[in-house]
């Protein structure tokens, strides 16, 4: 699988897979079909309270620990530095690892100050139970502050990113300040599917929709997590790394922008 190489100097899969609403068996047997094929990245939250099914997904699938990248997050009403250290705590227990890969604030709370959760990171880190730290759902503004405060690097920014929302400008400044963009709902929940730009592209490549759109992100240097419960969704979505988009096209996706989010709570600070 290829990766990329975060600021924490630790490699990232390109390709993940997502796990939002993924709960008991089907979401066990998903993560376990993913490292089947070849995943070797799986994204979940402590917000999804499917921890234990992914931690009994990994450990019936027999992986050696060193060979996965494993994300989750804090929920953004937990992000005290007490509250931060006893959860990692649980979610290990959960997971049934020693270790988490990348460990992110799920969404920022003006209501608790930003020193709290990275006071926890950097213990965290320097206790070598979380390896990479970032951030999800931060606007420049957020990242701004977020930079001044945190006293080790930080990897990501997990936000909605596809086609209806290219978000070119957070794109730009998150390169610039060596932060990776991992694009979560990648696939717009499935509302790109009957788009007719990308059908056209699709056919020339002779690739599925959801192909084309997860080759176009980690194109522009995305890591994409799209979520899929059934096998062969799985298989497609892996399937993006013998095929190349021409420059014409990735311009004709990149000006498909809406600026149309699919996932907004009433709590966004966008
Ligand atoms: N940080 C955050 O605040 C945040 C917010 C939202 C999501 N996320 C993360 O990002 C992940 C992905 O986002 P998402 O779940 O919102 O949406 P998504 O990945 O854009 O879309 C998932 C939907 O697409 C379908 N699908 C998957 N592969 C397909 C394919 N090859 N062809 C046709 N349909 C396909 C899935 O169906 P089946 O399940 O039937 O296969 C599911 O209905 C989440 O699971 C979660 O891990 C993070």
């Amino acid at each position: 699988m290829r990766s990329i190489k975060l600021s924490s100097n630790y490699e990232m899969p390109v390709l993940g897979l997502g796990t939002w609403q993924l709960k008991g068996k089907s979401c066990k047997d998903a993560v376990k079909t993913a490292i089947k094929l070849g995943y070797t990245h799986i994204d979940t939250a402590d917000a999804y309270d499917n921890h234990v099914d992914v931690g009994k997904g990994i450990k019936e699938s027999k992986i050696e620990r060193s060979k996965l990248f494993i994300t989750t997050k804090v929920w953004t009403t937990e992000l005290y530095h007490k509250d931060i250290l006893k959860n990692t705590q649980r979610f290990l227990e959960e997971l049934q690892i020693d270790y988490i890969d990348l460990l992110l604030i799920h969404w920022p709370n003006k209501a608790i100050q930003m020193e709290e959760p990275f006071r926890a990171f950097k213990e965290l880190i320097e206790s070598k139970k979380v390896r990479s730290i970032g951030i999800s759902n931060f606007t420049i503004s957020h990242i701004k502050e977020a930079k001044k405060i945190s006293k080790v690097p930080i990897s990501i920014n997990q936000v909605e990113y596809h086609p209806y929302l290219n978000q070119e400008e957070l794109l730009q400044y998150c390169k610039e300040n060596n932060i990776v963009i991992t694009a979560y709902s990648p696939l717009a929940r499935g509302r790109i599917l009957e788009d007719s730009t990308l059908k056209e592209i699709a056919k020339k490549y002779n690739k599925t929709i959801s192909q084309v759109v997860l080759r176009w992100l980690i194109q522009k240097g995305l890591i994409v997590i799209p979520k899929a419960s059934s096998e062969s969704h799985i298989k497609e979505n892996l399937e993006i790394f013998d095929f190349e988009l021409k420059k014409e096209d990735m311009n004709k996706i990149n000006s498909l922008d809406k600026n149309q989010r699919f996932v907004n709570p009433g709590f966004a600070e966008f």
